[in-house]
Formats: structure tokens, C-alpha cells, sequence
């Protein structure tokens, strides 16, 4: 469902972060991307590459099958929250809003709230994968005929700037769930917040995000017993060879994933297993034994920092809604009209 913005991972079904995933057909233009923060990302040290390359067509379905995990928790525990607390939200959220969701994907979580919201006037998902979201909107719009449904095509990291607002539209409501938000670097995040605190001037932001946490329930998470995490991680390499004639032995590398714990995330990786070179359109890159390509980064909050962080970007935190095991939590940031 969601995805960063970063994150124009399109899910394919409805259980993920909210983050929508792509069909599978790369564009040049994306190859380019990729081609091109593959080889920065592999001549710095230490070696990474941005998250936002692991949702094409096979990653996005492995990312569908990490939401279904047993050791997975955030997706089936934000679902959980915005189901048993709808009325609470609605209540928060109040009548006759403008609803902007951020990388809106298969548009599932919004279904729970649109089932208690009173009167949403619009409904805008935003999403960098348009055709993806326009079957989305399409069938929404089949379930819920009285809701304007406009998708907006975007990059929701960057300004947007939104259809404009017909005589009727309410103060306008963000929504970003599945704790998208945690796969941005800090400053990402302060940016984000900003952006969106501005666009939603008079109205506010639903947030849902995950929580620090016994580190093993962490560690569990993300290095799940079917192996499907590590198929994610490892997917990257898998994309490189077919998309741009990279030779990674697929074998030769191994999926980490650990919680560090003063940065307050987990950490993916994927683990040179011996000393090797990979050669990627005539670029040749040497790997020591051991030598890890950083991959993501999934950051946890407090709820007490999350709020502190939405106070630094202009929002004026009021309600948080956690389940009953405090593993997850969504948050009401109000926006204020003026400043
Ligand atoms: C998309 N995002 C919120 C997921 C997360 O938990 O950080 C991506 C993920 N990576 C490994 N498992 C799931």
C-alpha cells in the first residue's frame, strides 16, 4: 500500500505499508535511476543503495508475502488499529475532509477509514506508479460512488502541487500509514513532515508509525524463517543482473538484517560471503570477504519522539492510538490554520 515516495513500491494486493507497487515494466528512465545510484552506490564507502529499488514486479510481490509473515507484525497490527479505533479517528479527522493519501498504492487502508469518516468530500491518493493507481481509484470508486476520487501522479517527497479545491472541499486530512515514514533517513522525515504540515494547513495528518520494541520481536521481523525478507534484499542483486547486465552471484552474497539500537532501526544488508568482483557495464567493483551493501534502513520511534518530531515540523500532536501490545501506533497530528 504505501510506499515511500521513495517508495513508489505499489503493492500488488492490500496488506502493505500502504505502499503501492508497480507492475513490473521498468521505464528507461527508471533503469537510468537505477543504473545510475547503483554505480554511486557501490563506489562509496560504505557501500548502499536506496530501499526505493527494491519494489519492481518480483519485489513488490515478495513485499506482498512479507506483509502476510507471522514474524511480520506492523502491517496486520496498523490494520488492526485503524479497524478497532475507526470511530475514535473519524471523530479526530471530523466531517467533510479532503483526504490526501501519501503513496496510496492498492488504496486498502483508506477503505477502513472511508467506512467511518462522515462525509469525505475528496479523496486524492498519490502515487508515483499511475497506472497502478488509476485501477486502484477506479475500483474504489466502484465501492464508494458518492466520493470523488482524484488520483494525483507524483512524487509525494517533492512540493505538489494538488488539483484545486471545488467550492465544497472540506480542510484537508493527510494519510500515511505503514510506517513509510521510517524508511527515511531522519532528515527525510523532518522534510516530509514539513511539506506535509504546509500542504495541510487547517486540517491534519494521520501517521501511522512502528515502535521500538523487545529487539528480538525486531530481529524476527526482518529475518523471517520462510527466508522471504532475505529473497527481498537479495531481489536487488536479482534486478541488477536482468535490468542492467550486472554478474552478481546471487549465491555469493547473504541477507543481514540487525537492530541497531542507538539509531533506534533495523538495518538490511546483503553480505559479500568471499572476496569477489561484480562487473556492471564495464565498471568493475571488488568486494572483500564480509563487505556489505547497506539496503535499508527501517527506523522505530517513540511515541514521545514521533510527537517531538511532528512538533519540530509545525504539527500540534493530539491523539495516538496504540494496539494493546504497543507495537505499533497512528497518530492525529493536528495542522494549524496560520503560524
Ligand atoms: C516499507 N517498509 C515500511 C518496510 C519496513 O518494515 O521498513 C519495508 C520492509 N523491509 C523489510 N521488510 C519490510
Amino acid at each position: 500500500m504505501n510506499q515511500p515516495a521513495f517508495a513508489n513500491n505499489n503493492k500488488s494486493n492490500g496488506n502493505g505499508n500502504g505502499n503501492g507497487r508497480k507492475a513490473g515494466r521498468e521505464t528507461v528512465a527508471e533503469r537510468t535511476e537505477f543504473a545510475r545510484d547503483l554505480h554511486a552506490g557501490l563506489a562509496r564507502r560504505p557501500r548502499s543503495l536506496s530501499p526505493k529499488f527494491f519494489y519492481d514486479a518480483a519485489g513488490s510481490a515478495l513485499f506482498d508475502r512479507i506483509c502476510d509473515l507471522p514474524e511480520y507484525y506492523p502491517t496486520r497490527t496498523e490494520l488492526g488499529i485503524l479497524q478497532d479505533r475507526a470511530p475514535e479517528i473519524a471523530a479526530q479527522i471530523g466531517p467533510d475532509t479532503e483526504i490526501i493519501e501519501f503513496g496510496a498504492g492498492s488504496l486498502t487502508k483508506i477503505r477502513l477509514l472511508l467506512a467511518a469518516l462522515d462525509r469525505p468530500s475528496r479523496y486524492l491518493p498519490i502515487d508515483i506508479s499511475g497506472e497502478h493507481l488509476e485501477a486502484a481509484a477506479k475500483r474504489l470508486r466502484a465501492d464508494h460512488p458518492e466520493l470523488e476520487v482524484q488520483p494525483v501522479v507524483a512524487d509525494y517527497t517533492m512540493p505538489l502541487v494538488l488539483p484545486s479545491r471545488g467550492e465544497h472541499a472540506g480542510r484537508r486530512v493527510g494519510f500515511f500509514p505503514g510506517s513509510t515514514l521510517g524508511n527515511f533517513s531522519p532528515d527525510e522525515a523532518l522534510s516530509f513532515l514539513q511539506l506535509a504540515q504546509r500542504l495541510l494547513r487547517g486540517g491534519g495528518l494521520l501517521l501511522g508509525v512502528d515502535l521500538v520494541k523487545d529487539p528480538a520481536l525486531l530481529h524476527a521481523a526482518y529475518n523471517d524463517s520462510q527466508g522471504v525478507t532475505a529473497a527481498f534484499n537479495l531481489n536487488l542483486l536479482t534486478r541488477a543482473n536482468g535490468e542492467l547486465g550486472a554478474d552478481f552471484d546471487i549465491d555469493g552474497f547473504s541477507h543481514a538484517a540487525f537492530y541497531n539500537a542507538p539509531l533506534q532501526r533495523i538495518e538490511m544488508h546483503l553480505v559479500s560471503r568471499r572476496a569477489q568482483v561484480v562487473t556492471i557495464d564495464g565498471e568493475r567493483y571488488e568486494f572483500a570477504e564480509g563487505e556489505t551493501i547497506h539496503t535499508e534502513n527501517s527506523h522505530k520511534f517513540t511515541v514521545d519522539g514521533l510527537r517531538a518530531l511532528a512538533v519540530k515540523a509545525g504539527f500540534k500532536p493530539t491523539a495516538v492510538w496504540t494496539d494493546p501490545k504497543r507495537l505499533f501506533s497512528v497518530h492525529w497530528l493536528s495542522s494549524p490554520a496560520a503560524q
